[in-house]
């Protein structure tokens, strides 16, 4: 079964091609132009993607080796997202459907990142625990198989991405702030400022970032009224990341611990963080646990991801239940409530 597909749901315009379940090709345009915004214009992102999503798709068929009249069927995108960059990646998939007379499978954005460990992996093994940390979610899941598993904890508030970027934006450094404060902070001291570890020594699975985000901005405020100098970076950025870490690596062993599973996974943008990998590798050494990060093109938003997932899901045998191109899409989903 090959597979193109279409993952537009933020700032990533991103095409991948799969063959059963071997990545193709997997081709990811960014949209730089947002960091002088500090951070993503929806109106712009959707007209981005419009411009740029019929060459990415060509980038990943040529790629790939592969003219899409050899393709079985298309993967994409249909939720959670920004509205109009949604409606631009599944748009363009209905219309690639009619032109050649595919199915289309749509794909749950967080969905993709959940299974992401298993698509880097092929021996990882369900039942496992895997954090999904971006920029728009903080979530726990224990996964059963390819179509089931329960959210066991969620953010209340921000998401950790967002936190990272609220921070750094705190400290004028730019949007994305998450690779931001993780390049800093290698160079500055953790213990440097005690911030909050915010519900850390609750017994529940969830999590809350927005006090984090504004004990720092008090803390900046009152510590240095005229702007965080350039010398006092890398110690904030490493004591701010350090809080962050501690609360996602304690609540996900403590998830995997209680439910007596042995396999981590740890997904989304901010699994990008080199301290957050480095914790968790500590962590899983001490309890005897297996634990797997996508690589870097996995992490960030990427179209391989929802094609590998779409593959799970689409045999030749039920191919025809994916040719009603009635899905709409839909901004806010998280496909299972807590
Ligand atoms: O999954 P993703 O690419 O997009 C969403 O679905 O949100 O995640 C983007 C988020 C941003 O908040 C970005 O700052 C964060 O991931 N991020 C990081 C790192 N790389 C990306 N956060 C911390 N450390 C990083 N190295
Ligand atoms: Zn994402």
């Amino acid at each position: 079964m090959k597979i193109l597909s279409i993952e537009s749901s933020c700032d990533e315009t991103s095409a991948a091609v799969i063959d059963d379940s071997s990545i193709k090709s997997n081709i990811i345009s960014s949209q730089h132009f947002h960091n002088k915004y500090g951070g993503v214009v929806p109106e712009l992102a959707s007209r981005s993607h419009l411009k740029t999503i019929s060459e990415i798709v060509k980038d990943s068929l040529n790629k790939a080796n592969i003219k899409i009249n050899n393709i079985d069927a298309i993967a994409v995108t249909s939720e959670p997202g920004l509205i109009g960059s949604l409606i631009v990646g599944s748009n363009f998939s209905k219309g690639l459907s009619i032109k050649y007379n595919l199915p289309v499978v749509p794909i749950n954005h967080i969905d993709g990142h959940l299974y992401s460990g298993c698509l880097q992996d092929d021996t990882l093994e369900f039942p496992f625990i895997c954090l999904v940390v971006s920029g728009g979610h903080t979530a726990l899941f224990k996964v059963y198989s390819y179509s089931s598993y329960d959210i066991i904890g969620l953010t209340k508030d921000d998401a950790a991405g967002e936190a990272f970027d609220k921070i750094a934006k705190l400290m004028n450094l730019g949007y994305p702030g998450g690779p931001l404060i993780d390049k800093y902070a290698k160079s500055g001291n953790t213990d440097a400022f005690n911030f909050p570890r915010p519900m850390l020594k609750e017994g529940n699975f969830d999590f809350s970032f927005s006090g984090l985000k504004t004990a720092v901005r008090y803390f900046i405020r009152r510590e240095f009224p005229n702007g965080v100098p350039e010398e006092k970076i890398p110690d904030i950025s490493a004591s701010v990341q350090e809080a962050i870490v501690d609360v996602l690596v304690a609540k996900t062993i403590r998830a995997a611990k209680k439910n007596n599973i042995n396999s981590v996974v740890v997904a989304g943008g901010v699994s990008a963080n080199s301290r957050l990998r480095e914790r968790f590798q500590e962590r899983v050494k001490k309890f005897n646990m297996r634990f797997v990060a996508p690589d870097m093109e996995y992490c960030m938003d990427n179209a391989a991801m929802i094609g590998f997932l779409a593959a799970k899901k689409i045999t030749s045998d039920n191919k025809d239940n994916f040719k009603n191109l009635s899905f709409t899409v839909n901004p806010t989903a998280l496909r299972a409530k807590k």
